[in-house]
């Protein structure tokens, strides 16, 4: 079965002090979590001392970004092998943030989704749609054509590495989860999907919710049949917040 995986997106947030802070408090808070894949993703320039302190810990290392290159003059970038050198177990690709403020392309994610997996990099693959797609009523055409060009060259006896993320643009930073329904009905689509390009092993892909993920609603979202875990953004960021999202407990009986 698929094995739930919670994440924690920092994007652009906490310095090296506050990053090794959070680690110490986080990791006494989730002694015990089983059967649950834990991961961090802290900015490029924490991944080294994040990496350190999860050392003997099972909470894995992430990268939120990569380039498809293996070295060269890429002013800026990161390899896949720089990743792989600083521990990192999963990167995630294909963001909205860096789809839409960066300009990346299906190809350009699907480049970097095959790199990583060259050095054993599990990519967390991301695709949604942005409000008027959604109310042009665009929603599974664009996250077809995500789809379909991000995991173009991954190939098939890898697919049950690679974590796809379904993160709708409207509800990212904005409070505005989509409903436990809505996420399902899409996730249910991208496993149709995935099916049709990778046969049975599609029931062994996890997919991942994310936009406003909090506490209080991650229960609901996890009792989808086909919500695996959940990338979270803004209530990654405190400790006891993102503990709580690692254990999905129903809101009521969370402390
Ligand atoms: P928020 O949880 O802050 O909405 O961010 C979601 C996200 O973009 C995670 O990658």
């Amino acid at each position: 079965m698929r094995t739930p995986i919670l994440a924690a997106n920092w994007k652009m947030h906490k310095t090296l002090s506050e990053a090794v802070a959070f680690v110490e408090a986080f990791l006494p808070l989730v002694e015990g979590a089983e059967g649950v894949d834990v991961v961090l993703a802290p900015p490029a320039s924490a991944l080294d001392r994040v990496g350190q302190g999860l050392v003997g810990s099972s909470v894995k290392l992430a990268a939120q970004n990569v380039h498809p290159e293996e070295k060269g003059a890429f002013t800026g970038e990161l390899s896949p092998g720089m990743l792989a050198d600083l521990g990192c177990a999963y990167a995630i690709v294909g963001h909205s943030e860096r789809r839409h403020l960066f300009g990346e392309s299906d190809e350009f994610v699907a480049r970097k989704a095959a790199a990583l997996l060259e050095q054993d990099i599990r990519p967390i693959v991301c695709v949604g749609e942005t409000l008027d797609e959604r109310e042009a009523e665009r929603t599974f055409e664009v996250i077809e054509t995500q789809l379909t060009g991000s995991l173009e060259p991954v190939p098939a006896e890898r697919a049950t590495e690679v974590v796809v993320a379904y993160e709708p643009v409207w509800a990212i930073g904005t409070g505005r989860t989509a409903t436990p329904e809505l996420a399902q009905e899409v996730h249910a689509f991208i496993r149709e999907r995935l099916a049709k390009r990778f046969g049975t092993d599609a029931a062994s892909i996890r997919i991942q919710y994310g936009g406003s993920v909090k506490p209080d609603n991650v229960y609901d979202l996890m009792a989808q049949p086909d919500i695996d875990g959940a990338l979270v953004g803004g209530a990654s960021l405190e400790p006891e917040s993102f503990s709580r999202i690692v254990r999905f407990e129903r809101p009521e009986e969370s402390a």
